[in-house]
């Protein structure tokens, strides 16, 4: 097994790895809005998340969402 995209829209964890590190994006979210992924099945946005906290690009398991669950967001204040 080897994992290395977003399959539906045929974009590299190393792609997206490069354009997390020149924007500072940190969550799926921020990067879907410095790249096009992840709008159709949704499957590697646990692999997104996982080579955001680790930088590995190519997966050799499965990686479910409840094995890379969402970073919680921080709260927001009513001056936001
Ligand atoms: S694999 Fe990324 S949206 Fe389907």
């Amino acid at each position: 097994m080897h994992i290395d995209r977003c399959y539906c829209f045929q974009k590299t964890f190393a792609e997206l790895k490069a354009v997390a590190e020149a924007t500072g994006a940190a969550s799926v979210e921020a990067l879907q809005a410095e790249a096009v992924f992840g709008h159709n099945c949704q499957l590697c946005h646990p692999y997104v998340r996982r080579m955001l906290r680790t930088g590995d690009t190519v997966f050799d398991t499965i990686v479910e969402a409840a094995d890379e669950p969402p970073t919680p967001q921080p709260a927001r204040t009513p001056s936001d």
